[in-house]
């Protein structure tokens, strides 16, 4: 399938899904439940109106991973609901800017609706985009953060360029999404809704490790949820722009 044909699917897909027309029938958890197992903050979330948990589709909990201090600017890339962006809002009051980026416009208007009900909704920035195509001066930011939508790229050499494009030097990229145990069978690549959910973009650790390297971005930690026969698993990673 072609690049262009899967990314205009993954777009369609998730603007149905924010737009509640598209059936949940995701293979995983999502919402408030899933954000309990993942051990975010929900005390720091209490705005959220209680329908809105739906639009949170996390691959993990990259928050560890994320330590901006005060005057950082931090990029939040395919950010859907945003709820990573209300904790480390949240969590580090006025100090730093967060721009959340999102090619699907409806993910961006119902999130900047919810962030009007909180106290730190000045620190957040809107932008309808594509990830490919990052509207951003080189070197805007401390941080970069994507949490399930890095597998949404097919041609991950593209999106990673942009990402070190966009990161200062020493700039990091923390990222949740999965990994593939073995290279995956042949038919992932066709099937359209896989590729929307994360599946199908899925590479191993080791062409993971080789596509970060090659676009000089060095690994400083990888953490993985796996059980035996898993074929895809979780994993958070940090590397650093060097
Ligand atoms: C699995 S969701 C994760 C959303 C959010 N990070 C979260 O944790 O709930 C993937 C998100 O990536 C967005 N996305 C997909 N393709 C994109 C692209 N080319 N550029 C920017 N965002 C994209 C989708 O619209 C969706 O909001």
């Amino acid at each position: 399938m072609r690049n262009d044909s899967i990314k205009l699917h993954i777009r369609q897909y998730y603007a149905a899904l924010y737009e509640n027309k598209q059936p949940r029938h995701l293979p995983v958890k999502t919402g408030r439940l899933l954000a309990e197992c993942l051990n975010y903050p929900l005390t720091l979330l209490h705005f959220l109106s209680d329908n809105y948990w739906q639009h949170f589709l996390p691959c993990g909990n990259p928050m560890g991973l994320l330590s901006p201090k005060s005057g950082d600017r931090l990029l939040n890339l395919g950010c859907g609901a945003a709820i990573d962006s209300f904790v480390m809002a949240a969590l580090h009051k006025d100090g730093i800017e967060i721009v959340n980026l999102d090619v699907v416009f409806t993910a961006l208007h119902k999130a900047c609706c919810q962030a009007r009900r909180a106290p730190f909704e000045h620190m957040l920035r809107w932008l309808c985009a594509d990830g490919e195509k990052l509207p951003f001066q080189n070197e805007s930011f401390d941080w970069l953060l994507m949490n399930g939508s890095f597998n949404l790229f097919p041609q991950k050499s593209t999106v990673l360029q942009e990402i070190r494009r966009v990161l200062k030097p020493l700039g990091v990229f923390c990222c949740a999404d999965l990994c593939a145990a073995s290279m995956l069978p042949d038919y992932f690549e066709q099937e359209k809704d896989a590729w929307a959910w994360c599946m199908s973009g899925a590479c191993t650790e080791e062409r993971l490790g080789q596509l970060l390297t090659s676009h000089a971005l060095e690994c400083m930690r990888l953490n993985r949820r796996k059980a035996s026969g898993d074929l895809l698993y979780p994993v958070v990673f940090s590397c650093r722009k060097v």
